[in-house]
Formats: C-alpha cells, structure tokens, sequence
C-alpha cells in the first residue's frame, strides 16, 4: 500500500499521524526522508531514528503568516520543508530561511524567550517540527547514549549504542562481546581499525557475502582518512602483537591470544581483497603487503601451533592474487582512440592503458600521441616535446572547448584524455601562446548539410539494448572507490586515477547531447519520428518487473539503463528542443504523455524523490544515474567534515558507505543475466556526434522555429 501512494502525500500523511500510530515501516519512510534535511545532516543514524518517532507537521496555507513572535516562550524546533520564512528581528528583515534549513533552537536550548518573530515567505510552506521536551530529551540522550574511550585523558574512539539493528551481519555476530551493540562515530584512525579487529572479524567464515556492515564501511571508506600503508602498518604492528604474560600458567592462553591476533589480520586482507577484487592488486602497497604476510606465517607457521587455517586462508589471497596478476600484466589496451570510445573499452581501464590522443600546435598543426592514461600533463608535454623536437622553452597542456573556454592543466593533472570535454581540443603550447587559442570549425559538430543520421531507420529495440550493453560495461568497469576519489578530490590520490567513472560521467554527457543533437539535425520530415524514437527507447529502459511480463518480447528486464533514460529525457527537455512546439504538436498524445512521465522522474524537489522511489523497487543490475550518485557524494561531503576534534568522523564514513553499496549493488548478478549475450556495440552507438556548444543548439533551434514575436 504505502509504495502506491504519491510519495510526498505519504510522507505529509505519516507524520500528521501521532507518533504512536507509526508503523515500522512508515517510521523508515520518515527516516529516510530526514537522511536528506541539511539540517540534521550532522545527526547521528540513532538521532534521526528517533526523531523519526516525533516529528509533526505544520503546515501555513498564505505568505504572511506570523509563525511565532520575538520574545514569545519556545516551543518547537521547525525544520523548513518546503516554502520559505522571513526572519525578523526588531522589525528588520535578517535573513530569509529556505527549503532544508530550520530556526528556533536558539530558545529551546539556551531556554530563553524567542531572539526573532518568524513570518512564512512564501505561500504553502511546511515545517516539520519537534516538541521542546523531546527535543531536549532526544539531545540529551546523544549524550547518554554516547561512550568515550580516552587515551592518557584524550578521546580516541567514541561509540554510539546502536538499538536498532543496522544489518543481519550485527544482529547474528557471535563474537560475544559487548562492543557489538555499539556503532563508531568517530575516533583515531587506528583505534577504528582495532576496533574492527576486535569486534567484528573473529566470527566471520569465508563467505564474505555475510560481511559485518562496519568492517564493509571501513574497507570501502578507509581511503578518505587512512591511506593504505598506513592500514598496512597498523595489520603488520598488529600481527606481532604478543600479549601480556601475567603468570607462566597463563602461557597457553597467550599462545592462543597470539595466533588470534595473526588469525584477524590475515582475516582482515582476506575481506579486503575479495572486495575490492583487482583494485586490491592494483595498488602495489597491498598487493606486495600479501607477500610479507605470506613470509610472516611461513614463519610463525614452525613455531606456533594452531595456524593451519590462517595458512589455508593466506593461501587463497595468493591464489586470487596469482589469477589478478594475469589479468594486470595484459597487453595495453586502447580506451580512447582520437575522442572516440574504442570497440572493446577495458574492463576496468589499467594505468598502462591507452589512448591515442591529437594533440594540436598553436599553428593548428597536429599529430596523434599515445598516451598512457596515467601520464601527467608535464609528462605528456614532455613526450610531445620530443616528438616535435621543441627547444627547451616551458610548454603548456591546454583544453580549448568547443564555446572558447580555455583550461590550462598544472603540470602533475592526470587522466586528462579521459577528463576533456566532448568537442575539445587538447593543445601543447607556450604561455605566450595561449591567448591566441580559438576553437577551430569543427569543435562545433555535425551541420544540417554534413549530418546524416539513420536513426530513423534502426529498430528502437535494438539501439535500447545496444546502449545497455555499452553502459554496463562501463559500469562494470567502475568501482566505487573511483566515487570517493573524484568526491574527495582526484589530486589527493594520485596513483588511482577515477579513469573508468571519468568514462561513464563522458558518456552521460554524450548520449544527452545526442538526442538534442540528432532532434535539431533531423531533417523535417524526420523529426517527429525521432523524437518518438528516443522516447520510445528511454521508455523501454526504464521498464519495470511489472512491465516485463507484458513486453516480455523486449527482455525489458536486461535494459534497465537509468543512465541513458536522463540522458535522452534531459536532453530533449533542452531549451532549444523543448521549445520546438510545433514538432511536440505532432507527436501523438500518449507518446507526449509518456514523455511527460520521464520528465517527472528528473523532478528534482524532494531531493529527487520519484527517482529514488524508481530505484528502491527496481531489481539490480541496472545502470544508475551516477551524476546524482556524485550529487549525494558532495552533499555529505561538504556538509560534514571528515576529521572533528582529531578523531575521524565516521558517521560521514558510514554515509558514504551506504551510496558506494548501492553503488556496488547495481552491478550485482551482472554476469548471470548478459555475459552469454555480450554483442559488439554498434560503432553508431560508440561514436556519438554532437554538437555541445550551447549558443550553436540554440541557433539551430532558431533556424527549425524561429522565434514568436
Ligand atoms: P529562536 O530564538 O528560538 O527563535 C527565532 C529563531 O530565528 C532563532 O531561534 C534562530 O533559530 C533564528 N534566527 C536566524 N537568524 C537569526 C538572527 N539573526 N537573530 C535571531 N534569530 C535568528
């Protein structure tokens, strides 16, 4: 029931109810939507959980509406959910509150009269809001709730208890211990890793599909606070670790004690590296970091019993790793070749790939270069040196887009081929050259008179599952580590370049420049017939379980490419298509409404809450919308700092770890369902020409309908 009433009725309905009456299922509804309030973006999980169970609704109909005056006694803390509020103090207009912000805490904790008079700003505005008692009950709870380890006086782990249970993997632990009803907040970098050691490794088998949550969250985040030698480190100090002797009796104990240690670290790099799969041995820290393990048991292995099973388990890291080396001692492949995606694009893209990149003089000249993609810009600028036999005066690696805008790239930039714009051109130049840098006739793309397109005459079918294809291979390609590098900042991690999201978040662009494109391109004649096409082909992407049954024919279940879907909605939602109001005329009223259907999955209010209801019910794999995943990314991001105090602030670790499982959950069962039916994307479909520059789109559109007076 709850899932076929409009989302935002449903969340407006629950929280008009009294607390009490609140089922489980529609206090996860609340609590979902509080994970998305800017405002509560520093709580805690167990905070907005709570909050879940007290948030009321109020709700003023009119602009004008006083909220509460200045001087009043406190009684609520409001949230802004909609609409906007004037703050006023002394009859001066301070400030003006919006969508996700929220006022009135000042008097509820300071227990003073209200400091302002809150008028609301606009009409319909929605507040949520929560009673002085529980709000202060549920602060202070934060509080009591809350378990601090010191070390020497100092905070080096703070724990929060956890009522709820955050997976099965914490509900069924049988580590038996008391830690497990507690979650990290925070703490030094190496006390999280001990903790995990200790808490939550011991019970694990070899099945890593029942991975604890917080071991998951660590490996997936550690990135963002704990480089990988430094994890390496702490597992080698930990592994020596020899436990206190208080009597000769307790020998044996210690012994056991001992092997434990060893047992979790080898544990430990067991999960590690069957996460993250090749780029585990990508990374040389960890992949030689296997080998000294494997000498440290080889060793401990003639003194101390017990270690057979750590044997067995260092063995299969091994054995993963001898498989993983094969796969990274293959030939250099091709990612790029002049721009254009290459048939086989590598899965996933390897540092010692390639792409064969033109690279242009300031006279225009040009000649194709090789590049390995994790060549830096003064690097290619050497290689182009050489090539060009250049005297030793500085050059420059600069981007000239398509509308002019120039990008000068600072010497230690990687991945550039995969970061340039659609319609770039890449230049090495000197300084003194660059202001004479202008984009040359054919960064502006297809023309009506070179353009010819066959669109129209390719089954809609067929081009639906010849995209799916392609972009599932991108994805599959991307890991979610790549997320946290590009949201983090590339820089920081230079030796892992987010090639392979760089090529997906290329191809978003692409694909919606390209239906823009191929509408204003079509000929008269054409264009309604494309214009149907495309909607027909994101219509056919976005079936759901449902819908299959009834399109059965289409194998609806293997297209389900929300990617593409934005791609071609937004791009035909593009002014200089949108405004095409004679073509929309043609089209033929279902077609428009069904358009109209994908235009309201890219509504954005509610922290795109049709999208999100969409991908809560769809079965995996299917191809995200990865912009909006990114968007998330940044939002936790900016809104929380990553270190607090000097302690890691893991609750944004556990945030971001929920959207990189989802991340890596779109991709599962992925090989089950199209490895048997891989077909070579069509070239049509690989090599997308279109026109990116804005003021050229809008002309064209011009030229289809000119403007009405
Ligand atoms: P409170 O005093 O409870 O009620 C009025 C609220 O307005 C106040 O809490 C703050 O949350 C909010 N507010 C925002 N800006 C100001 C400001 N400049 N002066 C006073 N209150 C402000």
């Amino acid at each position: 029931l709850l899932s076929s009433i409009a989302p935002e009725t449903l969340f407006l309905m629950i929280v008009s109810k009294p607390g009490f009456e609140r089922s489980p299922e529609e206090l996860e509804v609340v609590y979902e939507e509080l994970t998305f309030i800017k405002a509560l973006s520093h709580l805690s999980t167990m905070v907005k959980r709570q909050l879940a169970n007290f948030v009321k609704v109020e709700q003023y109909i009119h602009a004008g509406s006083v909220v509460f005056r200045q001087r009043e006694i406190g009684v609520y803390w409001y949230i802004v959910l909609k609409g906007a509020v004037e703050v006023n103090v002394n009859g001066k207009v301070v400030c003006i509150l919006r969508e996700g912000d929220d006022f009135g805490k000042l008097a509820l904790v300071n227990d003073l009269p209200r400091a302002a008079t809150i008028v609301t700003y606009e009409d319909d505005s929605i507040f949520l809001v929560v009673d002085k008692h529980h709000f202060n009950q549920i602060l202070h709870q934060v509080e009591a709730n809350t378990v601090r380890l010191k070390d020497y006086g100092e905070d080096v782990l703070v724990l929060e208890k956890v009522d709820i249970p955050r997976g099965a993997a914490l509900e069924n632990s049988n580590s038996c211990n008391f830690n497990c009803g507690y979650s990290v907040m925070a703490g030094k970098a190496e006390k999280i890793l001990e903790y995990v050691l200790e808490t939550r490794i011991d019970a694990l088998s070899d099945d890593i599909s029942e991975i604890d949550l917080f071991v998951e969250d660590f490996i997936l985040t550690h990135d963002a606070f704990m480089p990988a030698n430094t994890v390496c480190n702490f597992l080698k100090s930990y592994y020596f670790r020899t436990p206190y002797r208080a009597t000769r009796d307790s020998i044996t104990d210690s012994c056991t004690e001992e092997v434990r240690c060893k047992k979790r670290v080898v544990q430990f790099v067991y999960i590690w590296c069957s996460m993250l799969k090749i780029n585990f041995f990508l990374n040389p820290v960890t992949n030689s970091f296997v080998e000294e393990l494997f000498c440290h048991v080889i060793d401990d292995r003639k003194r101390l019993g017990g270690m057979e099973e750590i044997m067995t388990r260092i063995g299969a890291i091994r054995t993963s790793r001898e498989n993983m080396q094969l796969v990274l001692a293959r030939h250099p492949a091709i990612v790029l070749d002049c721009g254009v995606l290459s048939a086989r694009t590598p899965c996933p893209i390897l540092p010692s790939d390639v792409c064969n990149q033109i690279i242009y003089l300031a006279d225009t000249t040009c000649f194709v270069l090789p590049i390995r993609v994790d060549k830096t810009a003064e690097e290619i600028c050497e290689l182009s040196r050489r090539r060009m036999s250049f005297s030793a005066e500085p050059l420059k690696l600069v981007e000239v887009k398509s509308n002019g805008e120039k990008l000068i790239f600072s010497p230690t930039d990687r991945a550039i081929p995969t970061v340039l714009s659609l319609n770039s051109k890449l230049y090495v130049v000197n300084r003194e050259e660059i202001p004479m840098l202008v984009p040359m006739e054919d960064q502006n793309g297809p023309t009506p008179t070179t353009h010819s397109s066959i669109l129209h005459l390719i089954d809609s079918q067929e081009l639906a599952h010849q995209l799916f294809l392609f972009h599932l291979q991108l994805l599959r390609a991307t890991d979610s580590n790549e997320l946290l590098y590009q949201v983090i900042g590339r820089e920081s991690f230079p030796q892992s370049m987010p090639f392979n999201l760089d090529l997906l978040v290329r191809r978003f662009n692409e694909v919606q420049h390209w239906s823009t494109t191929e509408i204003l391109l079509a000929t008269e004649d054409n264009r309604v017939e494309i214009l149907k096409k495309f909607i027909h082909i994101a219509t056919m992407l976005v079936k759901n379980e449902t819908e299959w049954f009834e399109n059965i024919f289409y194998r609806a279940r293997e297209y389900r490419d929300l990617l593409t879907v934005f791609a071609i909605t937004l791009g035909l939602s593009h002014t200089s298509v949108s405004r095409l109001t004679l073509t929309w005329n043609k089209l033929p009223p279902a077609t428009f409404k069904t358009f109209s259907e994908l235009e309201n999955l890219l509504d954005p209010t509610r922290n795109h809450r049709m999208y999100r209801l969409l991908v809560s019910k769809i079965a995996t794999p299917y191809i995200p919308f990865v912009p909006l995943i990114l968007k998330d990314l940044m939002f936790i991001h900016q809104g929380n700092k990553s270190f607090y105090n000097g302690l890691v602030n893991f609750e944004k670790m556990h945030m971001f770890a929920k959207i990189f499982r989802n991340f890596r959950q779109c991709k599962s069962h992925m090989n089950d369902t199209t490895d048997h039916q891989y077909v070579e994307p069509q070239s049509l479909i690989r090599n997308l020409r279109v026109i990116d520059n804005q003021k050229i789109l809008i002309q064209l559109s011009y030229g289809i309908e000119p403007k009405t007076a």
